[in-house]
């Protein structure tokens, strides 16, 4: 952060915005928070928004736009074929990364869906630092394989390795050394969502992008999470310090072949993209955009959209604009580790991460701590976080459950979006939960759907301790909401 406070000890995130549009929030009472979650079959995913008071599900479309994008916004080109709207994306594109093709998506899955189609068959892996839900699903569908190659302390919840997202470089020699001909590309994530947004280093990408090019092998980056890894690379990896967020964008298009995104993420907006400085590849992917997406002007996206992700690519050359999000998680995190309570170190991008099983000391995976954690919270302050542990995993073609690796809440920090105020808000009722842990049970199946269970899944509570939770509340906090 470039301001300094007068009182060191009192330093706190400063927002370098101001807001102009607010939306009113609503706190339903403790006891009408344990009926709600089990009307959502304990899945926050399945929580009306009119009863959270925190939304910290997601950082995906809920980002707060600026004055600039609202505006721009209003010089959307609705035209079929030939859009103004377009060209300028294309443009911002191009200025923001470098590269000169672009093909247009709805969203980040369906970026990831054309890569699949176009690049897996049966047999054939992908390896990646770590997968996201999404790709891995359509990976899986066309019979393909996640290979994960990050390296040991991206699974170690208190390494304070900086780039926990990076590579274990010697595995994926040995991969490319012993399997080169059924790697359909090699997935590189910026900002690794189930690990804790953990960023790569650049000179991590750039070994393995060197790696794969040798071997002839194409390397596909998801930036999905890019603005966070920019912010991170900028303060702490060294080589980094000087060399403007541009530049550092402009390296990154240089060194692999394919870049996709979210814009849901990255660029504060909607829709998604494929973009590439080879014609090739461009060629190669464009008749998937048609049949699936839309025309090659807008692949499914609405117009306002695109002129927001164009304005919003800009803004992400900002470090103002960027290190809003890590700033504030970074704050949550050190309130929450200072009390003690089992933090994903160090503080990554998209939210913080509760390490679940830590807190929930002794739970077994089958009770699914990272659930009860998210459905615990809920009552305890109306927060709605993210299960991103084993409910979120799906299960083996056998039917046998994959535990994940990492059992997590996830509480992610929409940019822009929260006051400081309201992060101390969540940190305070994260630390009551923590101080009354004991009253915390597992979870179990009421319907469990075979694809991404955990959009729709229902649970519900292993006994009543969610009475018996709500109880302590109000002998503690009185008639307080
Ligand atoms: N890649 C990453 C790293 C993501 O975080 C996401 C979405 C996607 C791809 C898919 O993009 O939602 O536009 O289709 N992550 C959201 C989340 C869903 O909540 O973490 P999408």
């Amino acid at each position: 952060m470039s301001v300094k406070f007068y009182r060191p000890e009192h330093q706190v995130p400063l927002e370098m915005h101001k807001v102009r549009i607010v939306q009113k929030l609503f706190l339903p009472t403790v006891e009408e928070r344990v009926e709600k979650i089990n009307e959502a079959g304990n899945n926050t995913f399945l929580l009306q928004n009119k009863d959270v008071f925190l939304d910290m599900l997601t950082d995906s479309g809920v980002n707060a736009m600026s004055d600039l994008q609202q505006a721009s916004m209003l010089q959307a080109d609705d035209a079929y074929a030939g859009s103004e709207t377009c060209n300028r994306l294309k443009k911002a594109l191009h200025e923001v990364f470098g590269t000169e093709y672009f093909l247009p998506a709805h969203q980040g899955r369906a970026c990831e869906n054309i890569l699949a189609e176009a690049y897996v068959k049966p047999g054939m892996i992908v390896p990646m630092n770590f997968h996201f839900t999404t790709a891995k699903a359509h990976i899986t569908r066309v019979g393909g394989e996640v290979i994960e190659l990050v390296s040991e302390s991206g699974l170690e919840p208190q390494n304070d390795n900086p780039f926990k997202g990076n590579f274990d470089l010697d595995r994926l020699r040995e991969l490319i050394d012993t399997r080169r001909k059924d790697i359909a590309f090699v997935r590189i994530e910026t900002g690794t969502n189930l690990i804790g947004g953990q960023p790569i280093s650049m000179a991590n990408m750039k070994a393995v992008c060197k790696m794969c090019r040798e071997a002839g092998i194409r390397t596909v980056i998801d930036a999905s999470l890019m603005q966070d890894n920019l912010y991170f690379v900028k303060v702490r990896e060294p080589e980094y310090k000087d060399v403007s967020l541009k530049d550092i964008m402009h390296e990154i298009a240089d060194m692999c072949d394919i870049i996709y995104f979210s814009s849901r993420k990255l660029g504060f907006s909607r829709g998604g993209a494929i973009i590439t400085k080879h014609e090739p590849t461009y060629r190669e992917l464009m008749e998937f955009v048609p049949l699936y997406e839309g025309f090659l002007t807008y692949g499914g996206m609405e117009v306002r959209s695109m002129e927001a992700m164009a304005q919003g690519l800009y803004e992400t050359l900002d470090m103002e604009v960027i290190s809003q999000g890590p700033i504030f998680i970074e704050y949550l995190v050190k309130e929450l580790d200072d009390y003690g309570v089992p933090m994903i170190k160090p503080a990554g991008g998209l939210g913080a991460h509760i390490n679940a099983s830590a807190f929930l000391e002794g739970m077994p995976h089958n009770e699914y701590p990272a659930g009860a954690l998210a459905a615990a919270l809920y009552i305890a302050g109306g927060i709605r976080g993210m299960e991103r542990g084993s409910i979120s995993e799906q299960r083996e073609p056998d039917g046998t459950e994959r535990y994940a690796e990492l059992e997590l809440l996830r509480l992610a920090c929409p940019r822009r979006v929260f006051t400081l105020s309201q992060i101390k808000y969540c940190a305070d009722r994260v630390k009551w939960l923590y101080d009354n842990r004991d009253l915390i049970g597992g979870l179990e199946w009421v319907e469990e759907p075979s694809v991404l269970r955990f959009f729709f899944g229902r649970l519900k509570p292993k006994g009543d301790w969610q009475q018996r939770l709500a109880k302590k509340f109000r002998e503690d906090f009185g008639d307080s909401l």
